[in-house]
Formats: C-alpha cells, sequence, structure tokens
C-alpha cells in the first residue's frame, strides 16, 4: 500500500548479496513502485544485468556515458522518491561517505534529493572495522538511512555481523518510512527541547562549562520535527550544526537565558524534553574586566542556579509532558527515580557514563528509560539518531496510555 507508486532508485554494488537483487526488485514491483535499477561494474560479477532488467522492465545502467549516450543522472536523481544501495559494499560506502563519484550509482546519489537508504554487505571484519564504523557514521550524519545489517553466514563461510538485510525487510523498511511520512505521529504536537552545555561567566573572558556538545538533544529536537512536532529548541553553546531548518533555534549562553527562554515556550507545549547539561552554580559575581592574576589562590563564591525541569514540573498541567535526563555514577536507577518524582517529570532518560562510548562528545549513546508508570527500557548502545527515535516512541508509548486512561 505505502509504496503503490512510488518511485525507486535502486543502485546495486559489488558483493555477494547482490545476487538477492532480483527478488528486491520483484518484492518492490509487487507492492505497487516503479524501479530504475544502476549497478557498478563489480556488481555485474554477482548478478546478470539482464535479470535485473527483466524483472523492473526498464534497461539497467552502470556509467554516466553509454556509448555516446550521457545518463542523465541529475534527472534520475530528483525523478526517484526515495534512492536504495543494496547491498552496499564497503569500498561504495566509503565513496558515499567521502562523495567520490567515478560511477552511475555514486554520481545518481549525490544527485539525488529523495531520502537514500543503504543496506551494507561485507564480511563481519570488514563491517567492524573503524574506518567502515566512521563510514557508516559520516553517511547517517548527511541524513542518510542505514538499514541494518543482519547476523549470519557470510561469503567467506563465517558467521557473524554484516550480511545484507533480507529483501522483504528492505522491502518493510521502505514501507514504513512512507508510512510514518504520511501520517507522522507527531503532526500539530509543540515541542520545546533544551540542549547543549550553559557557560556561566567569571570574567569577560573566562567561564564555567562543561563538555556537552548538544548532539543528543538536537538529535531529538530533529527526530521531533521529523515526526511533524512543531519544535523550539533552546540551545546553550554548541558547535554542533542543526540541519533541520524547520526547527526554531533560541541561542543562549547561561543556565539563566536557558531558564528565561524555557519557562517562556512551556505554557505553549505539549511534549518537552530537557537534555541539556545545565551548570547547576554560577558565580556569585561577574567582575566586569579581566580578572588580573594575583595570590596563589583564586576563591570563586558560586551561587546556585534554577532547575529548570523543577520549575517546568511545578507548573506542569494535565496533557503535557515533561521529559529529564539525568547523568549518574552510583545507584543510577534509584537515584534517576528519586528525580523523576522530585522534579515530577513523566520519564527520565538515564545516561550512564560507565559505559564506553556513550556520553558526552561520542556520536553513541547507551541510555535506559525509565517512566512515572514504571515502564523501564535499556537500550543498546546506538547512534544518537537511534537513541532519539527510542525516546520519542517511548515518548508515544506514554501519550497514548494517558489518551486510553
Ligand atoms: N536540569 C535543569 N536545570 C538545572 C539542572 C538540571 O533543567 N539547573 C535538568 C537537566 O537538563 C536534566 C535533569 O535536570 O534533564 C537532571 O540533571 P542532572 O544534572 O543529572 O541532575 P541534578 O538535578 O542537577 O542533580 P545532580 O547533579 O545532583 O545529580
Amino acid at each position: 500500500m505505502q509504496l503503490a507508486g512510488k518511485k525507486i532508485v535502486l543502485g546495486v554494488t559489488g558483493s555477494i548479496a547482490a545476487y538477492k537483487t532480483p527478488e528486491l526488485v520483484r518484492q518492490l514491483v509487487k507492492a505497487g513502485a516503479e524501479v530504475r535499477v544502476l549497478m557498478t561494474r563489480a556488481a555485474a560479477d554477482f548478478v546478470s544485468p539482464l535479470a535485473l532488467a527483466t524483472v523492473s522492465k526498464h534497461p539497467v545502467h552502470s556509467n554516466v556515458a553509454d556509448g555516446a549516450a550521457w545518463n542523465n543522472h541529475v534527472e534520475l536523481g530528483r525523478w526517484a522518491d526515495a534512492m536504495v544501495i543494496a547491498p552496499c559494499s564497503a569500498n561504495t560506502l566509503a565513496k558515499l561517505a567521502n562523495g567520490l563519484c567515478d560511477n552511475l550509482v555514486c554520481a545518481v546519489y549525490l544527485s539525488a534529493v529523495a531520502p537514500v537508504f543503504i543496506a551494507p554487505a561485507m564480511d563481519e571484519d570488514m563491517w567492524i572495522h573503524p574506518s567502515t564504523k566512521a563510514n557508516i557514521q559520516k553517511v547517517r550524519s548527511y541524513g542518510n538511512h542505514i538499514i541494518p545489517v543482519a547476523h549470519g553466514e557470510l561469503a567467506s563461510g563465517l558467521v557473524g555481523e554484516g550480511r545484507m538485510a533480507e529483501p522483504q525487510d528492505i522491502v518493510k523498511h521502505l514501507a514504513d518510512f512512507f508510512e510514518k511520512k504520511n501520517d507522522s505521529a507527531l503532526k500539530g504536537v509543540k515541542a520545546l527541547v533544551t540542549a547543549g552545555p550553559t557557560y556561566e561567566r567569571i570574567d569577560p573572558v573566562r567561564f564555567i562549562g562543561n563538555f556537552s556538545t548538544g548532539k543528543m538533544g538536537i538529535a531529538i529536537a530533529e527526530r521531533l520535527a521529523a515526526e511533524g512536532a512543531a519544535v523550539t529548541l533552546v540551545l546553550g553553546p554548541s558547535h554542533v550544526p542543526v540541519q533541520d531548518t524547520r526547527i526554531q533555534v533560541v541561542h543562549v549562553e547561561s543556565a539563566e537565558e536557558m531558564y528565561t527562554a524555557a519557562t517562556q515556550a512551556f505554557p505553549d507545549t505539549d511534549i518537552a524534553i530537557l537534555s541539556a547539561a545545565v551548570a547547576d552554580y554560577r558565580p556569585e559575581e561577574r567582575a566586569p574586566e579581566k580578572i588580573k592574576k594575583q595570590g596563589d589562590t583564586l576563591d570563586i563564591k558560586l551561587v546556585k542556579n534554577k532547575d529548570i525541569l523543577a520549575s517546568l514540573g511545578r507548573v506542569k498541567q494535565a496533557g503535557q509532558l515533561l521529559v529529564g535526563f539525568a547523568l549518574e555514577t552510583t545507584n543510577e536507577v534509584a537515584h534517576a527515580l528519586d528525580k523523576l518524582r522530585a522534579k515530577n517529570a513523566d520519564m527520565i532518560v538515564l545516561n550512564s557514563l560507565k559505559d564506553e562510548g556513550a556520553g558526552f562528545g561520542h556520536d553513541t549513546n547507551k541510555v535506559t528509560l525509565l517512566d512515572k508508570n514504571g515502564g523501564v527500557e535499556a537500550l543498546p548502545l546506538q547512534g544518537k539518531q537511534e537513541v532519539a527515535a527510542a525516546i520519542i516512541n517511548h515518548i508515544l508509548k506514554l501519550k497514548h496510555a494517558e489518551k486510553t486512561v
């Protein structure tokens, strides 16, 4: 249903999994999609262009120029509602990550204005290589969708991670995407997100800050916007670009400024997610001039900042959902649940600093979601985009539960 009439460009690259692509095309066509197939030269070692041309009912192209004819990659890139690169070999992945353009698949990819879905396929050793991991992060950061690899028998004869997702899973992935797009779960919902660190000025050139980059909160804001919500992002000093132009970004520096912006926006908000790493204290006085070096020690008296989450929790109305974060190092779940109750939140995203690859500065995170109904969802280490999606799914479940009470 969701794929009926959809125009799909399939790029096939050199991996043994290419033998499954005629079946993939067949299933896409059966679901009502119109498919055009491109393949790299290496792909033709694993699957016949004739088979792909037959099932797609259109000629298959490999080169930007075929003899005297030029294959218009810009036109194809604009024609598509989605581009799928399946299987995506390690070599093609590296090209996509770096903008290389030495074949038609890469040229159409670079010209594509539609969403791109990448289904990697390679042996496990290649899949877990740091360069492959970095390339996956890179292509994901460009907004592409990665269709997760499967575990199983590999071309090497070994068993492990790296198999291309099965054709029916790729079709399902696309169908789910188009279904979500049509039926945005958060259409009409107003969301507020705080993200990043805060800087508390000591004098005109120094501040007290923390290592938060804002990546997690920005990923949440972008996911909310992608699901159709109208998003206000109150962002502390962060160097991470906000890609989605639909997001209204309010730049702030200090905890006080963040407090003011968040409390102003909150009354008109359905869902508030406070992911910022807010400084608990600020210097009591801000020196008007640069503090000169004097004695062996320097005392700076700090005073407490207002707790934004707790303040919003106090004025929260029925129907508003409030989500906080907790960074704990001991008795993590108990402390997070204390915060949930004390700040009148509906859900807490518990970050554990103990896990490698999680927390400040990383592209991945590992969190546990704890909600006011006793729900506990421990998520694996995954990309911040996936974590953002899981957080929003959990919020949607909470919202749904409230409606049905
Ligand atoms: N928070 C906030 N305003 C503050 C401090 C924290 O809104 N002044 C929010 C954070 O955005 C986060 C949650 O409160 O959603 C928990 O932050 P955390 O620093 O873990 O908790 P604290 O309450 O500051 O407790 P502690 O530092 O003692 O663990």
